[in-house]
């Protein structure tokens, strides 16, 4: 946000906003302001000193992953970079959900085109992280990404990687609010998919009801999440860790977490039983010092 400067001056003055998180009533936002932040912290923070790193925060959203960040982990500086501009409706949710009527000026935001260069503008960064999102990213414009945040991250520097769902876990469609039943996208047509969606009615699970819903409206909310499954790339683990590997990085931790489920028989003769069950990837990976 380029009023940051006036955010700064708001804070030097006035301390930082009081905020109170017995005010949340929303799911999505206590989903990203609690367990993604817990975990980010986790990962992250075991590593490089959350209150004085440099963070860059990859396909950031709507950015209360990084808000949480700030005020319960103490996170001083993240810059937060996205194709969209969800990022923009923070303060209002920060109002709504927190009562703050400030967001705090450690966090700023940057709108890029899909690949954009940003080591350029951004090096020397302490930690990277970046939370469901290189699924969505252009499969041809994934190394060239990898290997530009590699170049953003001083030597030594962090990068926490996760992505959940995977793409050929039981409803790695990302369309679950709509369609229960696991692995449909693998098993039906896109057209037979759609019609399930098309015809859904009905609350939809709240924690998957992001900010952007209300933009969209009932049926363009299902055009919107249609359109986002149709581009995911579809990445294994296997593919995602030969990638990060190639750009450069070295993988310090990893884990894959699998459902307990059983894939249909007719997905086991083109899939492996490992690839169809695991539905959740978190990397730590570490640019050479
Ligand atoms: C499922 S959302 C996750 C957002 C956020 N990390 C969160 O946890 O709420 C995926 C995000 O990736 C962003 N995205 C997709 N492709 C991108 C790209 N090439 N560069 C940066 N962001 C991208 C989308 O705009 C979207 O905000």
């Amino acid at each position: 946000m380029n009023n940051n400067w006036w955010l700064k001056l708001q804070e030097r003055i006035w301390g930082l906003s009081p905020w109170d998180a017995r005010q949340i009533s929303d799911e999505w936002f206590r989903a990203h302001f609690d367990y993604a932040a817990d975990v980010v912290n986790q990962w992250v923070g075991g590593t490089v000193d959350i209150r004085t790193a440099r963070l860059l925060n990859f396909g950031c959203g709507d950015g209360i992953t990084d808000l949480s960040l700030v005020l319960r982990y103490g996170a001083t500086a993240i810059h937060g970079v996205d194709i969209r501009k969800e990022y923009a409706k923070l303060p209002r949710i920060a109002r709504e959900q927190l009562g703050m009527r400030r967001i705090p000026a450690a966090l700023t935001f940057e709108t890029i085109t899909p690949g954009a260069r940003l080591a350029d503008r951004h090096g020397g960064m302490d930690g990277i992280m970046s939370w469901s999102t290189f699924e969505h990213v252009q499969r041809d414009q994934l190394l060239p990404i990898l290997q530009d945040l590699h170049a953003c991250l001083r030597p030594g520097g962090v990068f926490f990687l996760q992505i959940e769902p995977l793409f050929h876990s039981p409803y790695g469609s990302h369309l679950r609010r709509y369609d229960e039943v696991p692995w449909h996208h693998l098993l039906v047509t896109e057209e037979v998919l759609w019609n399930t969606i098309e015809a859904h009615e009905g609350p939809i699970n709240a924690e998957e009801v992001d900010f952007g819903f209300a933009d969209f409206g009932v049926e363009g909310y299902k055009r919107f999440v249609f359109k986002e499954y149709q581009q995911l790339n579809r990445l294994t683990a296997d593919e995602l860790v030969d990638l990060v590997r190639q750009a450069g990085f070295s993988v310090e931790k990893q884990e894959r977490r699998s459902v307990e489920m059983a894939p249909p028989p007719e997905l086991l003769s083109r899939y492996s039983d490992e690839i169809l069950r695991n539905n959740e990837i978190f990397l730590l990976l570490r640019k050479g010092a």
